[in-house]
């Protein structure tokens, strides 16, 4: 297997990291990221391979020992879902698919409308960066609502997960460690306030639900209400806010047709910006026993990184993947993962950027880009740090 060097801070790789991606997977389905000392995959086969096999999976087999300046944050990771497997993730998984049903889910759709609606009407003269005046207000205040946090708290609820996902990323400092954990810390105590509260006073909202369900004996303890609630509003915000994002830059840069935001073409071309520019480019997984995948031999505990984004651009599942072409023919990407962890909230995701992105661009047909906008230096996210335009 071959080693590439990629320094994931490097400004060139973060505003482009498709030139890197495309030579990795040149090398065959395997390449070692020498940056990360870990094996990846950009291949689409490989990437969907691992993501299903139930010899991989995302609880390490020997974890590490946590430093104890940072347990409180793994304190909330060890109940969340997305770090477990079954058994433990199966019963998570299925208390909130129980909540988050297709109906509650489409029951939004009037509420993104108006909310799209007025963002888009309230938009500053001359330039303004369209992230903070669209992008992040409406996945925050429609997952707020969702589960029932007040909608004054997205201040704060945007604050606490930039910190907190600060954890994932390339070239972590223990300032932004300080800043993760202050963060979990103020959000944790928000929650189980508010649990208390919501148990007192049920309402028509998620985490009711969800406390209803731990009162029928499921066993959801407070803890993993806690974690439940954290992971759903942190994942049900970041990844659609950089998809708007992204999704916006793109249909800008290439010059799309409004026609491709049509009723009819909604649909294939948010699909396509998922394809194209994911906001989430690299999840691992770790092998519970000897596992050959694509003439790689992965020995237990060994951990593999899967390159979402690259998957998405591999040219033996798409053809001109490199080029955005929001009428190809449907075919599922890798943006949502794949599998027993596949994203729960894509449903909610999609139903966003098909509502969003029409109602944007019907009200502003002239939106134009005032400079070429560029990614922030946040890998394994790719999302831009501004998306400055004028109507
Ligand atoms: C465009 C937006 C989004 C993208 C690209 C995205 C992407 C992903 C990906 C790739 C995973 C799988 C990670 C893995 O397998 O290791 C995932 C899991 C998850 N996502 Fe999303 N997501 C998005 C929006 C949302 C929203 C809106 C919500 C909640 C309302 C959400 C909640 C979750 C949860 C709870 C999981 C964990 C599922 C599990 O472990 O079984 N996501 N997401």
């Amino acid at each position: 297997m071959q080693s590439l060097q990629q320094p994931p801070k490097d400004p060139a790789f973060v505003q482009n990291p498709y030139p890197f991606y495309e030579r990795a997977r040149a090398l065959g389905p395997f390449f070692l990221w020498d940056d990360y000392t870990l094996v990846c995959t950009g291949n689409a086969a490989a990437v969907n391979a691992i993501f299903r096999d139930r010899r991989f999976g995302r609880e390490p087999v020997d974890p590490l020992p946590i430093p104890p300046h940072l347990a409180p944050f793994y304190a909330v990771e060890a109940h969340s879902m997305l770090e477990l497997e079954p058994p433990r993730h199966t019963r998570l998984r299925n208390l909130v698919l129980r909540a988050f049903t297709s109906r509650r889910i489409a029951g939004l759709a009037p509420d993104i409308t108006a909310l799209a609606t007025e963002l888009a009407e309230s938009f500053p003269r001359g330039d303004f960066d369209l992230l903070t005046a669209f992008a992040q207000p409406l996945p925050v205040r429609i997952i707020a609502r969702l589960l029932g946090v007040p909608e004054e708290m997205a201040p704060d609820l945007l604050r606490w997960s930039n910190a907190m996902v600060g954890m994932y990323m390339a070239g972590r400092t223990r300032e932004m460690e300080d800043r993760a954990i202050a963060a979990t810390t103020d959000f944790v105590a928000f929650l189980r306030a508010y649990v208390e509260e919501r148990r007192a006073r049920p309402a028509d909202d998620l985490i009711t639900q969800l406390i209803a369900a731990e009162m029928e004996g499921e066993k959801l303890s407070t803890d993993e209400l806690i974690s439940t609630c954290i992971l759903l509003l942190n994942a049900g915000h970041e990844a659609t806010v950089h998809t708007i994002g992204n999704g916006v830059k793109t249909l800008l840069e290439t010059r799309t047709p409004l026609s491709a935001l049509a009723p009819d073409a909604i649909e294939a071309t948010v699909e396509e910006i998922l394809r194209f520019d994911p906001p989430l480019h690299m999840f691992t997984r770790h092998a519970y026993e000897e596992v050959e995948v694509m003439g790689h031999t992965f020995r237990r505990g060994d951990q593999v990184g899967l390159l979402l984004a690259a998957a998405n651009r591999d040219p033996g599942q798409w053809d001109q993947p490199d080029r955005f072409i929001p009428t190809r023919p449907a075919k599922p990407h890798v943006s949502f993962g794949a599998g027993l962890h596949f994203c729960v909230g894509a449903p909610l995701a999609r139903l966003e950027l098909q509502i969003a992105l029409p109602i944007l661009f019907r009200r502003h047909p002239n939106l134009t880009l005032v400079a070429s906008p560029a990614y922030a230096d946040v890998y394994h996210f790719h999302g831009l740090g501004a998306l400055r335009v004028t109507t």
